[in-house]
């Protein structure tokens, strides 16, 4: 086998081994409840009302895996800029509003994640690759959209576009969009922002996660639980 060949071969291995975890792992937040709470809340009234409900009922139905103290950070994606308040964050999941303070359109790129999204105010159109233009769908407050893992996308948003995300797969392969779009405007410095509360999230809901099996354990080798 030549070297190049291998080469293809090992990184085949290595994407079905990747695809085969996370079509068996486990997950923290379930798409159907996410795309419940996330409808009700596009009824708030405003987006930052509609923002509040949603983060206050994740934050009741997920307990500490959402961040209740999540700040705004730029999000660069190719072109676009947009906004995200990141609620939840793993290797594996991520969950956020998006938001696009003006009317823009372009690219999101390429994601090897599975998201879907949920209209809280303004409104989304886009179109794909994969047909002609006649192919254009809109999808006003309320509505639901699905961006499957490497689907290519021209997307356009009206002004003050606020959206509910969820999404799953290989969450940090984004992050190299982000951080090479943040680079190309002349931002390095809001591109890490989110690299660095990404990273934060991360490292917490895996601790907590950690610290729930240790828990189990413990409990099961002394008899009795800690409450
Ligand atoms: C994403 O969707 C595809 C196609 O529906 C599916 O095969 C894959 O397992 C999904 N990935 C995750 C992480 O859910």
């Amino acid at each position: 086998m030549s070297k190049l060949m291998r080469y293809i071969v090992f990184f085949y291995l290595v994407f079905m081994g990747a695809q085969w975890l996370l079509r068996n792992k486990s997950y923290t937040i379930s798409p159907k409840e996410f795309k419940s709470i996330a409808s009700k809340a596009h009824g708030a009234g405003s987006s930052s009302a509609a923002v509040t409900k949603l983060t206050n009922e994740l934050r009741r139905v997920y307990g500490v895996a959402i961040d209740a103290e999540a700040t705004w950070n730029p999000l660069f994606l190719g072109n676009l800029d947009l906004k995200i308040l990141l609620l939840h964050a793993s290797i594996t999941e991520y969950s956020g509003v998006i938001a696009a303070p003006y009317a823009e359109s372009g690219r999101v790129g390429l994601h090897w994640t599975n998201s879907t999204c949920t209209v809280l105010s303004g409104s989304v159109s886009r179109s794909t690759d994969s047909s002609g233009f006649a192919n254009k769908e809109t999808f006003a407050p309320g509505a639901n959209f699905r961006h499957g893992q490497f689907e290519s996308y021209v997307y356009s948003f009206t002004a003050d576009t606020y959206l509910a995300c969820y999404g799953r797969g290989v969450v940090p392969t984004s992050g190299v969009w982000t951080i090479l779009s943040g680079l190309a405007n002349g931002e390095p410095l809001a591109a890490g922002n989110l690299f660095k509360d990404y990273f934060r999230g991360v490292f917490q809901n895996t601790f907590a996660a950690v610290s729930q099996v240790f828990r189990h354990y413990k409990q099961k080798a002394t008899g009795r639980s800690d409450l």
